[in-house]
């Protein structure tokens, strides 16, 4: 059983007086995929925000094992963590070349000079990326501007890639071709903290998953078990419910 990688604990964030995640705990291991899945307003991108050190938390966050005495976006990304937010924030006037450069930035000015190599690796896996590699990034679809945001983040070479919504406005068979994308990044290594209202999805690719209501975690466990959990395929997957016969006409 390989150590986590990443782990937080009674996690706690608020705006102002309102707390929008409450005492959460999870951990993810070496190249696992974990979703947290949950309704709009749920927390989500908050908890993510958070653990990227762009939100201030209260509680522990241990990478390797090590905890943090603070949450700081730099230390976070120099130990490999990558956030693709919900709003991709890429360069619309930049091309899809140029937009991949900037996400090899930081592990430049590190000293790493590999960007070419990582580069033909990007485009290893998002093909399409390479026939647009001179394209805007305004110009590209829905879909490949999700792929320009990963692919971007993967510049970075990072262990655990935190992504906020990937299938979010994208049509079905767009949204199944990114997260198979996203299941593949298993092969490469890295870890995925998936995060998605769109649960289906989500669980056909993790290998565990969280739920997250309210700001609290309602439940976890394997994903495939979850797919098959009543609660979640009553609240969440939407199938399967027995047809609910018409609520009787109020009388007068
Ligand atoms: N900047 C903010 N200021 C105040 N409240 C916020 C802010 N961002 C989010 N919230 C609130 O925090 C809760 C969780 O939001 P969010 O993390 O965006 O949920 P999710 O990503 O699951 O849809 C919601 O009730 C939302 O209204
Ligand atoms: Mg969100």
């Amino acid at each position: 059983m390989s150590q986590n990688l990443l782990e937080i604990s009674d996690f706690c964030v608020s705006y102002g007086a309102v707390q929008a995640v409450h005492q959460v705990s999870l951990s993810i291991a070496e190249g696992e995929i974990v979703a947290v899945i949950g309704p709009n307003g749920a927390g989500k991108s908050t908890l993510l925000c958070a653990i990227m050190g762009l939100l201030p938390a209260s509680g522990q966050l241990r990478l390797d094992g090590l905890a943090m005495r603070r949450i700081q976006v730099e230390a976070m990304v120099a130990h490999g963590v990558a956030l693709v937010p919900e709003k991709r924030e890429l360069f619309g006037e930049m091309s899809v070349h140029d937009n991949l450069l900037l996400g090899g930035f930081s592990p430049w000015r590190r000293g790493q000079r590999d960007q070419a190599q990582r580069m033909q690796e990007v485009f290893a896996i998002f093909p399409r990326l390479q026939e647009r590699r001179n394209q805007l990034a305004a110009t590209l679809s829905g879909g490949e501007r999700q792929m320009l945001a990963i692919g971007r983040a993967l510049m970075a070479r990072p262990r655990l890639l935190m992504l906020d919504e990937p299938s979010l406005g994208l049509a079905p068979l767009i949204v199944r071709e990114v997260l198979q994308v996203v299941a593949s990044l298993r092969q490469l290594g890295v870890a995925v903290l998936l995060v998605e209202q769109n649960a289906r999805a989500a669980l056909q690719v993790a290998d565990r998953a969280y739920v997250l209501e309210m700001g609290a975690l309602a439940l976890s466990g394997q994903a495939q078990a979850l797919l098959h959990d009543q609660r979640i395929i009553d609240t969440y997957l939407g199938m399967g419910r027995p047809a609910t016969p018409s609520a009787p006409a109020p009388a007068g």
